[in-house]
């Protein structure tokens, strides 16, 4: 019996996926049937899933759907390319997304003069599978580092969401949250709402509460208040991709956060896999930021919040500098400032 109660981000059957339909949660449990990889290209890119490391799984999957009927290697190869080109322009800033697509392309370079075309989708299948695999491997380790590094920081601020739902695993700065909570270090998560997708309020809710961890949801604006009352002990984020020297893009507010937990002394952990830092780009000069639709902005459960004719800018990420961040962990280690 297929367990589509919402408990798992996503299903793989033999010719489709299904994936749990991020945008309308938490008020539906609805799964997004993809056929093909024009389906997964349209669910990555319109955010039915999202996560850095979430997006890049998904896509390994939409590869194997792009590839999954095919007789000669002249039509493999075509149908390769074409699922490659689409998929890597749904989302340009999560670098997971290349990290995957790239695994399976160097699958196929390896392959593809030595297996029988049959046997070669059957072996996309398995790695993107063994992805996801590694994937929750990874969590559970940056859980583990992560709730030792902050053992007796009781009151956390995140912001986005960074758990199941955006890595297929425990996740990574959700992740370290809820294994402090079993750990028994954690008092109170308070919970950036992330406009305008609402990440916080509507998914990292949605995790906290499936934990029973206790939470509080802020509006993003709220971090000024918070640290001055003394209320957060440490702020622990995700990431989309980090630059050799620990500068980090994430979703947009990530930065304020940084600067604010600058100034008043208060710990500020980046918290993501390894597969995460892009080793090809120094710093956070050579970091493309998604922009994203002005009604992204303009519109609030569907409706125009703002007069007709207004214009709205919509970056969807943000750049972190390294100075501004206490250590980035992952599931090799921690790296602290000067290891960047
Ligand atoms: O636009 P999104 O929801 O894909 O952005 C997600 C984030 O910014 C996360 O913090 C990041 O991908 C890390 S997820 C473990």
């Amino acid at each position: 019996m297929l367990n589509m109660d919402g408990s798992k981000p996503l299903v793989v059957l033999d010719d489709q996926i299904l994936l749990l339909d991020q945008r309308r949660l938490p008020k539906e449990v609805f799964y997004y049937k993809a056929n093909s990889v024009d389906d997964v290209c349209f669910a990555i890119k319109e955010m039915v899933v999202r996560g850095a490391p979430f997006i890049g799984i998904v896509a390994a999957f939409g590869m194997y759907l792009g590839i999954k009927a095919t007789e000669n290697k002249d039509e493999f190869i075509k149908k390769a390319e074409y699922s490659y080109d689409c998929l890597s322009k749904t989302r340009p800033t999560a670098v997971n997304l290349f990290f995957a697509l790239d695994r399976i392309k160097q699958v196929i370079d390896e392959k593809i003069d030595i297996l029988p075309t049959h046997k070669l989708i059957n072996k996309i299948r398995a790695t993107a599978f063994s992805l996801w695999e590694a994937q929750k491997e990874q969590d559970t380790a940056i859980g583990e580092l992560g709730a030792e590094f902050l053992k007796t920081r009781r009151n956390i601020l995140t912001h986005c969401n960074t758990g199941e739902l955006a890595t297929g695993g425990i996740g990574t700065a959700l992740g370290v949250i809820k294994t402090m909570h079993k750990k028994g270090y954690l008092d109170m998560v308070y919970v950036d709402e992330t406009r305008p997708y609402l990440q916080g309020v509507r998914l990292t809710a949605f995790e906290l509460e499936k934990e029973g961890i206790d939470y509080r949801v802020v509006t993003d604006n709220s971090c000024g208040i918070l640290m001055k009352k003394g209320l957060i002990d440490a702020v622990i984020v995700g990431a989309d991709r980090i630059a050799r020297n620990g500068d980090t893009a994430n979703k947009v507010g990530t930065y304020c956060l940084a600067v604010v937990a600058k100034r008043h002394n208060i710990p500020f952990i980046v918290a993501a896999p390894e597969s995460t830092i892009d080793r090809n780009i120094a710093s956070l000069n050579e970091i493309v930021v998604e922009q994203r639709s002005e009604d992204e902005v303009l519109n609030f459960g569907g409706s125009l919040i703002s007069p007709n004719n207004a214009k709205a800018v919509n970056y969807s990420f943000d750049l972190t500098d390294n100075e501004l961040i206490s250590a980035i962990i992952t599931e090799k280690k921690v790296y602290t400032r000067y290891e960047f």
